[in-house]
């Protein structure tokens, strides 16, 4: 390990590393900690599953970013997987592999020339897993079960990606925030896929001793985000002269992250995580979903109440909010976009600038949602 003032990646420090690893035929990576340490050990070859979809696309490129790794994005291309969103992506150091997570010998062939599993790929929308959960099933649990035998197989590294809303929801007043210990309670067929997958994980570590960790996030927002999902959705219908559409009374309340600092903190986990543990991933971000409306209005020059209350969602859940206590003082890691006002500014500035990238979804979106009335 080096300190921070070789983060330049040309001090004196990183210069010999590169030398001596040279000499001795190993190519170096490198990776900023949360706690601002650079870390150096051999480039390491990650298998990212779904990184053609929002959260995985975005890692992709931290990841390329960051450190030296090469990286096999392995997705199937789903109508939330886009190749515009691995676009810019530095030359020779990516390769994408269309495929199924669930497809057993493709899985196998491709975890063999990997150093590290990434699982990202899932079927993501919980108003999806209402109209037909058969999807969720299928990827969520036997994608999951398909990896977790490959990495059995070959002894690789394995991590996790789940969600919060493996815990249920809290009430409104409740000071109780998610923890790692707090108990499974999924609500939704997406989420009880989610919860069913983890618990795979789980038992894939304790049985057969396979390396992994697992992460649990809140909601994430920023670039690459589907047209689908609540904030995405928001921007694009007040940017086409519509308006947002709230479900109920708005009172529900998720806990916001910037999806840079969800890659970030995964990024930390694959490197210093320890193996079986679990690390719950939130940003203090609690608003209700009527004030992160009133917020892309007025941040788009709209009046706040200029928004259609539409039918809720069956069975909605009332509020996450995540205690990432364990994340930040076991490995040192804290968000950069901890103003949530200048996160959701410069996700708008995003999809006025990207409109290319979003407007082959929009019409088909909106439409789905008409037939529900939302
Ligand atoms: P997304 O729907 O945007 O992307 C999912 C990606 O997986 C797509 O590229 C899709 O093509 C791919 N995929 C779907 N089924 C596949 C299959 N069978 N084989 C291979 N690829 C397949 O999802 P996202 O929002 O980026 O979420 C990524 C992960 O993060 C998921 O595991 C999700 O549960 C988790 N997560 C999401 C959030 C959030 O706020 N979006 C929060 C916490 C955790
Ligand atoms: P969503 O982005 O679907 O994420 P999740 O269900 O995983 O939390 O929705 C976030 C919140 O926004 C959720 O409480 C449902 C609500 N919502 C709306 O009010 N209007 C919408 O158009 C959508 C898509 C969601």
């Amino acid at each position: 390990a080096a300190r921070q003032d070789d983060a330049s990646h040309s001090g004196p420090v990183w210069r010999t590393l590169r030398r001596v690893g040279r000499s001795a035929g190993i190519s170096l990576r490198r990776a900023t900690c949360g706690d601002g340490r650079l870390e150096f050990s051999p480039v390491t070859r990650y298998l990212v599953t779904g990184g053609a979809g929002f959260i995985g696309a975005n890692f992709v490129h931290h990841l390329l970013a960051h450190t030296d790794a090469t990286v096999t994005v392995l997705d199937k291309l789903t109508y939330a997987g886009n190749l515009e969103s691995l676009a810019g992506l530095p030359e020779g150091r990516c390769r994408l592999v269309v495929g199924d997570v669930a497809d057993p010998v493709l899985v196998d062939e491709l975890v063999a020339g990997q150093d590290l599993v990434v699982h990202f790929a899932a079927e993501s929308h919980n108003d999806n897993s209402l109209r037909d959960p058969s999807p969720f099933v299928q990827t969520n649990l036997v994608g999951t079960y398909t990896l977790l035998e490959a990495v059995r197989r070959h002894g690789t590294r394995y991590h996790h990606i789940s969600t919060d809303e493996v815990y249920g929801d809290l009430e409104l007043d409740d000071p109780q925030r998610f923890t790692e210990t707090t108990p499974y309670h999924p609500s939704s067929p997406y989420s009880a896929t989610k919860a069913g997958s983890d618990l795979l994980v789980r038992a894939w570590v304790r049985s057969f001793g396979v390396q992994a960790t697992i992460s649990n996030c809140s909601n994430n927002y920023g670039p690459y985000q589907h047209v689908e999902k609540f904030i995405p959705r928001q921007i694009t219908n007040v940017l086409d002269g519509g308006r947002p559409k709230l479900y109920g009374s708005g009172a529900n309340v998720r806990d916001w992250i910037h999806v840079e600092d969800h890659s970030a903190a995964v990024l930390l986990i694959t490197a210093r995580g320890r193996i079986g543990e679990t690390y719950l991933i939130g940003a203090d971000g609690e608003r209700s979903n009527r004030e992160v409306v009133e917020a892309i209005l007025s941040l788009l020059g709209r009046p706040r109440d200029a928004y259609d209350q539409v039918t809720d969602r069956a069975g909605h859940d009332l509020r996450y909010a995540i205690d990432a206590t364990k994340l930040r003082t076991e490995l040192g890691w804290q968000p950069v976009y901890a103003d949530f006002a200048a996160g959701l500014a410069d996700t708008i500035a995003w999809y006025r600038d990207h409109e290319a990238w979003w407007r082959p979804q929009k019409s088909g979106t909106e439409a789905a949602y008409a037939v529900l009335g939302q």
